[in-house]
């Protein structure tokens, strides 16, 4: 198979080094990737937003199957359009990425399908939103209604904090948003592969959102992860996939937008059962990563079966039992306004000891590497445990020479704390 990868992250390096292993793959390309994705894959120089090129690109290249990483894309339509062309495609058409895509679509599929998740009420003005204000306790959770990759929500400790996100979200013409009641519990995200009818889980992970060590500061796309989340049960998992997962994937299809892909479903566990918090219609950046590094399986072969809708009769793809670790090497100022330009040294003494680098906001500069973005590395290796998977992963980070960068010391925490004895 002749396959292209779209994005240019951490998740699409990690996608690209699986996809590389698989016998049926003839010839990788990836667009507009990065140097490390460059390793596995010849690169094109094509915006993932530009349709018409990725079209063209595939036809002149005989490409067979293009992978999808980032939700944008996908809840732009390029699946439909590629489709379209007679094209396999991995990820969701455009009416089914909507899941991620608008968050009042997802709340209005849980009310009418019983599945559990947070109360809840839409605003589409500022008057309307700050009255259904009332109707809810404090913590609350404010939500920008659409795509707003992971930034557009504030959990709000008192009233004036609640307020003050409704302000700044009708701050913005033609502005809605979601209210929700405030969950309580330990969160952990379920990964499902679907082809609209059989559903596959297809792992499990948990990451650390916030900044700072501790989990303090403000939110990022995801500082660090690791997989699996032991916190979700085989039985809790089993009881997620049942009032959860399989009621939204019987709700698309019989509304004419069965899901194909991935489908991560963000989940709180509560002291009453898992409750849904989002999906996102693609893997998570970093939690694809040690996904990547745990899965025993040809993951070509199981994408391609997930596109063509031959999923039914599988068994669930198969994990090792090792915990894998990702610690992300950010550009000082992240999240905010990242230091681009610094210098990046020492990738190869990180994976002496088995550790992969995966590279996420970096590019060439002659023979240099150098931080482009805000998350720029994400170093991951795995262990028989937390503690090991901890270990050997910043034994890599402290291989790493990017002076301008920062990192967590404590990524796996809560792991680790569960683990000991
Ligand atoms: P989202 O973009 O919807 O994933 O929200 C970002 C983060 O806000 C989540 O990962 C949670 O930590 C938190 N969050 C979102 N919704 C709720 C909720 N209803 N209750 C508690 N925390 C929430
Ligand atoms: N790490 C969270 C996400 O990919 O949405």
């Amino acid at each position: 198979m002749n396959v292209l990868l779209l994005g240019s992250g951490g998740r699409e390096h990690a996608l690209a080094w699986k996809l590389a292993q698989s016998p049926a793959l003839e010839k990788l390309w990836a667009a507009p990737g990065n140097p490390g994705i460059a390793e596995f894959a010849e690169l094109a120089d094509i915006a993932v937003s530009d349709h018409r090129s990725i079209i063209d690109f595939c036809l002149r290249h005989s490409i067979n199957f293009v992978v999808i990483g980032p939700e944008a894309p996908l809840v732009a339509g390029l699946g439909d359009n590629l489709r379209t062309m007679g094209i396999l495609v991995f990820g969701p058409n455009k009416a089914a990425a909507q899941l991620e895509g608008s968050k009042s679509f997802t709340k209005d599929l849980c009310a009418r399908e019983n599945i559990p998740t947070a109360a809840f009420a839409k605003a589409e003005s500022r008057d309307g939103a700050l009255a259904a204000l009332d109707d809810f306790g404090i913590p609350v959770v404010i939500k920008a209604d659409g795509l707003a990759a992971g930034k557009g929500v504030t959990v709000a400790m008192t009233r004036e904090e609640a307020e003050e996100a409704i302000l700044a979200i009708f701050s913005d013409a033609g502005a809605s948003v979601v209210i929700e009641e405030f969950l309580e519990g330990e969160e952990a995200s379920l990964f499902l592969l679907t082809d609209g009818t059989t559903i596959l889980p297809f792992g499990s992970a948990q990451d650390h959102k916030r900044v700072g060590d501790g989990d303090v500061g403000p939110n990022t796309g995801g500082m660090g992860a690791y997989s699996p989340a032991r916190v979700l049960t085989p039985e809790l998992e089993a009881r997620a996939i049942e009032t959860i997962v399989r009621p939204t994937i019987e709700a698309m299809a019989r509304m004419g937008a069965p899901y194909s892909g991935i489908l991560y479903a963000g989940l709180m566990l509560t002291a009453d059962g898992p409750k849904l918090i989002e999906y996102n219609a693609r893997f998570g950046d970093p939690e694809c990563q040690v996904l990547m590094l745990r899965l025993e399986e040809d993951l070509l072969e199981l994408m391609a079966a997930t596109a063509k809708g031959e999923l039914a009769g599988r068994a669930a793809p198969h994990f090792s039992n090792d915990t894998a670790l990702t610690v992300v090497m950010a550009a000082r100022g992240y999240p905010g306004t990242p230091e681009s330009g610094g210098a990046i040294c020492g990738i190869a003494a990180a994976e002496v000891g088995g550790a992969l680098v995966f590279q996420a906001g970096t590019r060439m500069e002659g023979d240099a590497l150098i931080a482009n973005g805000g998350r720029v590395l994400n170093v991951t290796a795995s262990g028989k445990n937390v503690r090991e998977a901890q270990a050997a992963a910043y034994q890599a980070v402290d291989a790493i020479d990017f002076p301008t960068g920062f990192f967590r010391r404590d990524i796996g925490w809560r792991e680790v704390v569960r683990e000991a004895p």
